[in-house]
C-alpha cells in the first residue's frame, strides 16, 4: 500500500495524518467516542473516534468491530504520554473494513494450553507471542551476523541424512526410495568436511530428534547453529562460545528491552551474562550434586514452594469471595482469571513439592559415569551466577565422534553450557578426534556401520587437523533469552510428541 504509515513510526509524525492498515484487536464505546485498538504488526495503536459529521459515515460500524476485523483507518497523530508508544490517533477522517471477523476463538479471557496450541496461527497474533517471535528474529540475525563479521562460510548441510549423527534413540527414519534413511540431527559431520575446505565454517538449520519424552526444553524439530574451527583447542572453542552468547544476549538487550520486559523478564539477569563463564568438569559437577548446597538449595526451594502453595490457598478463596460479590461482568470475568491463574500456579507447585524429595535422592546419589539429567543440570546453573561450562564427561555417555582426551582415556574433551536460572543446557559442543585409528576405533565401539563413515574417515586420512565446534539450539536460547516456562512458545510452529497440527 503506497499510502501506508506503521504504527512503530508514528511517534517521529505526532501532528501529521497518517493512513494505518491493520487489525482490531478491540473496539469499545461510551457514548460518543469509540476507541479501537489497531495492531499493524509493527506495533499497536489507540486510535479514538468521536462522532461527529467526520465520522457520522463509518462511526456505529466501527464502534462494534468483531475483534481481528482488518480495517484501513485515516487520522491525525497526537502525543499521548499514557498511550503505549506514546502516541494515539485522532480526528480519524476515513474508515473502512477490508475483511470482517467474528466470534474470533481466542479472547481476552485465560484459555487453556492445549487450545491455544491448537490455535498456534492464531495465537501468535497476541502480544505476547508476537513479541517472543521477533526476539528470535532478532536473535537468528544475530547469529548470523555473528559468523559473517567474523569471516566464517556459511555451508547448508543435508537434511536428508544417511548415517547416524548425535545417537540412535533419537533418529526419525525416512523411506527414501526404499533405503531406510534420517532426519538429520545435526549438521555437524557435514560440517567437519568443510571446515577442511575454508577452515572457519557454520551450519544453520532445522534438525530432528525423536524425543519421545515430553519436557518443557524438548522439540522434535528445532534450530540449531553449529560453527566449527579448524587448528584449535578446546579453549579456543570455549572462548568462541563465549563470545558467541555475549554477542546474542547484548543484541537481544539493546534491541528489545520493553519487550523483554513486558514478558515479564528480568533485564538485569540478562545483564549479568559477560565473560568469562565459570568453567568445571563434569567430576565437580558429581561432587557439586553430593554437595550441601545442592541439598540446602533443594530443601529451600521445598520450604519456599510449600509457602507459596499455601499463600495460593488463601489467595484463590478470596478471590472466590470477590467474584461471588462483584456486580460488573467485567470485574466477574478479571476475578475468574486471575482464580484460573492462581490454580495452574499451584497445580504446578504442587507437582514440583511431590518431586523434590526424590531430586534430593538422585542428586545425593549421582553417580559418575552417567550423563547429566535435566534437574543435575538445574542445580548446578543455580548454584552459580551466570553461564556454565561442564567440560570432559565420561566417554560412555557421548558422541562417538567426541576427541578422547589424552590426559584421561576415560574422558572425552568436550563441554555443555549451561544457561542460568535453570534454563538448561544451550549450546553442546567438543573438539572432534582427529587420530584415524581412535575414531575407527570408537565408531566400532558404538557399533555404527563403519562403511557409512568411510567419506567421514577421509578427513583424518588426508591432512586430518585438530579441530572442534559446538551446536546451539535456537529454541532453547529465546527460551532462555524471554524467560519462558516452556519451550514451545520459542517456535511459530513448534513440533514435538503428539504434536503436530496446525
Ligand atoms: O548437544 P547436542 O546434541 O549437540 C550436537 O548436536 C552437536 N552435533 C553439536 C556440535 O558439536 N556441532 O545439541 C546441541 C544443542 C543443545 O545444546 C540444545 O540447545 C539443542 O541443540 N537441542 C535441542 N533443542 C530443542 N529440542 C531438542 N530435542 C534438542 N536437542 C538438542
Ligand atoms: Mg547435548
Amino acid at each position: 500500500m503506497k499510502d501506508r504509515n506503521y504504527i512503530a513510526g508514528l511517534g517521529d509524525m505526532v501532528g501529521s495524518a497518517v493512513t494505518l492498515y491493520g487489525w482490531v484487536s478491540k473496539a469499545r464505546a461510551s457514548g460518543k467516542i469509540a476507541f479501537l485498538t489497531l495492531r499493524d504488526g509493527s506495533g499497536t495503536c489507540q486510535c479514538v473516534l468521536e462522532k461527529g459529521d467526520a465520522t457520522a459515515a463509518f462511526f456505529d460500524e466501527a464502534k462494534k468491530l468483531a475483534q481481528e476485523t482488518s480495517v484501513r483507518i485515516v487520522g491525525t497523530v497526537r502525543a499521548d504520554e499514557r498511550a503505549a508508544g506514546g502516541v494515539e490517533l485522532h480526528d480519524i477522517t476515513e474508515f473502512e473494513c477490508i475483511g470482517g471477523s467474528g466470534d474470533y476463538p481466542i479472547t481476552p479471557k485465560a484459555h487453556g494450553i492445549d487450545f491455544l496450541m491448537n490455535r498456534r496461527h492464531l495465537w501468535f497474533r497476541s502480544q505476547r507471542q508476537w513479541r517472543i517471535l521477533r526476539i528470535r528474529a532478532t536473535i537468528v540475525d544475530a547469529i548470523r551476523s555473528f559468523y559473517n563479521d567474523r569471516g566464517f562460510v556459511l555451508i547448508d548441510t543435508p537434511i536428508f541424512a544417511p548415517a547416524i549423527g548425535e545417537g540412535a534413540s533419537t533418529l526419525f527414519e525416512v523411506d527414501y526410495f526404499g533405503e531406510d534413511i534420517f532426519l538429520a540431527q545435526t549438521g555437524q559431520l557435514y560440517v567437519e568436511a568443510a571446515c577442511m575446505a575454508h577452515d572457519k565454517v557454520y551450519c544453520f538449520g532445522p534438525t530432528f530428534r525423536a524425543e519421545k519424552s515430553k519436557t518443557r526444553r524438548h522439540l522434535t524439530e528445532f534450530w540449531m547453529v553449529e560453527p566449527e574451527i579448524a587448528f584449535a583447542d578446546l579453549d579456543e572453542v570455549l572462548e568462541l562460545a563465549e563470545d558467541f552468547v555475549c554477542h546474542i544476549v547484548d543484541r537481544v538487550v539493546a534491541k528489545h528491552r520493553d519487550d523483554l520486559e513486558s514478558l515479564g523478564r528480568n533485564v538485569a539477569d540478562l545483564e549479568l551474562v559477560k565473560k568469562p563463564f565459570a568453567r568445571i568438569t563434569y567430576t565437580d559437577a558429581r561432587d557439586i550434586l553430593h554437595g550441601s548446597a545442592a541439598r540446602e538449595l533443594l530443601e529451600k526451594d521445598l520450604g519456599d514452594k510449600t509457602e507459596r502453595v499455601k499463600a495460593l490457598g488463601s489467595k484463590i478463596e478470596e478471590l472466590e469471595a470477590g467474584r461471588a460479590s462483584a456486580k460488573k461482568a467485567w470485574q466477574i470475568e478479571k476475578a475468574a482469571q486471575e482464580i484460573q491463574a492462581a490454580r495452574e500456579e499451584r497445580s504446578e507447585l504442587e507437582e514440583q513439592i511431590v518431586n523434590i524429595p526424590n531430586h534430593i535422592k538422585l542428586a545425593s546419589e549421582f553417580e559418575w559415569g552417567t550423563d547429566l539429567g535435566g534437574v543435575d543440570e538445574t542445580i548446578i546453573s543455580r548454584l552459580h551466577d551466570g553461564p556454565v561450562f561442564v567440560t570432559h564427561y565420561p566417554k560412555e555417555v557421548k558422541a562417538f565422534y567426541m576427541r578422547e582426551d589424552r590426559a584421561d582415556g576415560r574422558l572425552v574433551e568436550n563441554f555443555d553450557l549451561l544457561a542460568p536460572e535453570g534454563y538448561g543446557e544451550v549450546i553442546g559442543g567438543s573438539m572432534r578426534e582427529e587420530d584415524f585409528d581412535i575414531l575407527l576405533r570408537k565408531i566400532k565401539a558404538h557399533n555404527l556401520p563403519v562403511e557409512n563413515f568411510e567419506w567421514y574417515l577421509d578427513l583424518r586420512r588426508y591432512g586430518s587437523v585438530p579441530h572442534g565446534g559446538f551446536g546451539l539450539g535456537v529454541e532453547r536460547t529465546v527460551a532462555w533469552m524471554c524467560g519462558l516456562k516452556h519451550i514451545r512458545e520459542a517456535a511459530a510452529y513448534p513440533r514435538m510428541m503428539g504434536k503436530v497440527y496446525p
